[in-house]
């Protein structure tokens, strides 16, 4: 737990003549936090925060967002140095373990993830029964959810080496179960995993070759796809992140606190929005047609938003938005698509946006999902597997921070309160006197 500060705010119940003592915590970086866990207590009374603006459910060792300074650091380290000098499974261990890895380290990590690639051929068969045109996010979270059927014998919270080995078999299984769920909407043969490829060139791998072939990975695909697993690996308290942590701070299997992390992934205000971004670029279609759009986005009455554009936290730029753009032109000169008129059209549509007084008073950027899913397509990914890559890469985050939660002696179930509206206490009128 951090110390308090010394610092301590008093809020005072003139009429009822209490106060509260509430003392300020501070971090290592950012704001500090009022600890008002014992306001209830004393002054008889919550907080009300919707959607949690002002609120930090808990401390946390591991990812830190400047969102007014576009700053976006893993365990201290900057996105930017990761991004151009880090591996996936590199990043995977830091946000694990906590320290970059020695090359010993990383040898051994990376070998504990491979080991556990395949799954379960039973929880293969599982795909057999989803419907040809089930949405992959769908699949994967429910496969994820049985995994807690599977490997329960292996699997006491309280005990490190079984949340270690937990760790690893998420890690390693989730692409195996993304992959499945592509190759089941398609009705080929699932691929089973190459432990000769590294993590994202076996993710490949597994989506896109056939048997009947031999597949040979573009090592341009797979750097591409490498970068973009670590750029989304984590980010802090976000709404998947924290819904595996309340459900995980009930004593759940872990799989089943991942698989309700998928979930809520999926939304198109949090990960859905990759996809959203392709399909609204679709839907614009040509340059034309952008000031039409625009103006359906500032019309609160149409429910129509610029997907992609806007951030909880970043009210600057998002960092992981800049590299991704620039990841964008080197990606498709690489593979010969320089020419490509979503990014075209998505790169007009951010330079009006951007002039917008709308957009400009209410400091909304382009954040980590508008360029993604150009990438994504490029490199051959459908559009309905656009958010399962995202909760691949997530999949590191959520462990890190269910791991964090669970080792944390001080730890609570996450219970959040509210402020009743309701009708007060009535009799209950029987069913022939109603009407
Ligand atoms: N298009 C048009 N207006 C917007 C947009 C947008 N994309 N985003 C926010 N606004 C407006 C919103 O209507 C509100 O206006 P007003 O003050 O007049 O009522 C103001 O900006 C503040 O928006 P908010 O909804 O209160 O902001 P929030 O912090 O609750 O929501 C957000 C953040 C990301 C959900 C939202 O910006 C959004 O829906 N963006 C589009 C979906 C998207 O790209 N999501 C991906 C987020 S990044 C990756 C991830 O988290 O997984």
């Amino acid at each position: 737990m951090t110390e308090k500060s010394g610092k301590t705010f008093e809020l005072t119940d003139k009429d009822a003549g209490r106060s509260a003592q509430l003392p300020l915590r501070k971090g290592t970086l950012g704001s500090a936090a009022l600890d008002i866990a014992g306001l209830n207590k004393d002054l008889g009374v919550f907080t009300y925060d919707p959607g949690f603006g002002a609120t930090a459910a808990t401390e946390s060792r591991i990812t830190y967002i400047d969102g007014d300074a576009g700053v976006l650091l893993y365990r201290g380290y900057p996105i930017e140095q990761l991004a151009e000098k880090s591996s996936f499974m590199e990043v995977a261990y830091l946000l694990l373990i906590g320290e970059l890895p020695t090359a010993k380290q990383l040898e051994e990590f990376t070998g504990n993830i491979r080991y556990h690639t395949m799954i379960n051929e039973s929880l293969l068969r599982f795909f057999n029964y989803f419907h040809h045109n089930a949405h992959p996010m769908a699949m994967v979270s429910g496969v994820v959810a049985s995994m807690a059927a599977f490997y329960h014998d292996t699997m006491d919270i309280h005990n490190p080496r079984h949340r270690e080995i937990f760790a690893h078999r998420i890690i390693a299984k989730i692409p195996t179960i993304a992959a499945a769920a592509h190759k089941h909407s398609l009705g080929q043969p699932f691929v089973y995993p190459r432990n000769d490829l590294d993590y994202a060139a076996n993710v490949l791998s597994m989506l896109f070759a056939v048997p009947c072939e031999a597949y040979k990975v573009d090592p341009i695909a797979a750097r591409a796809l490498d970068l973009l697993f670590v750029l989304h690996a984590d980010h802090e308290q976000n709404a998947s992140t924290s819904t595996v942590r309340l459900a995980g701070s009930t004593g759940a299997n872990p799989y089943a606190a991942i698989s309700a992390g998928v979930s809520a992934l999926w939304g198109p205000a949090h990960g859905g929005a990759n996809e959203a971004v392709l399909s609204m670029l679709e839907q614009i279609g040509t340059v034309d047609n952008i000031p039409k759009y625009l103006a359906m986005a500032k019309d609160k009455s149409s429910h129509f938003r610029l997907m992609g554009f806007g951030h909880r936290v970043y009210k600057n730029f998002d960092p992981r938005a800049k590299i991704i753009r620039e990841m964008c032109h080197k990606v498709l000169a690489q593979l010969g698509r320089s020419d490509n008129p979503l990014l075209e059209l998505a790169q007009r549509l951010e330079e009006v946006a951007l002039k917008d007084p709308y957009f400009v008073e209410r400091k909304l950027y382009p954040n980590v999902d508008f360029y993604s899913g150009v990438i994504y397509s490029a490199i051959g990914i459908p559009r309905s597997m656009f958010t399962v890559m995202f909760a691949i890469a997530r999949t590191v985050g959520w462990v890190a921070h269910w791991q964090e939660m669970i080792a944390d002696p001080s730890m609570r179930i996450g219970r959040p309160r509210q402020l009743y509206t309701g009708p007060v206490q009535r009799e209950y009128v029987d069913i022939k006197k109603r009407g």
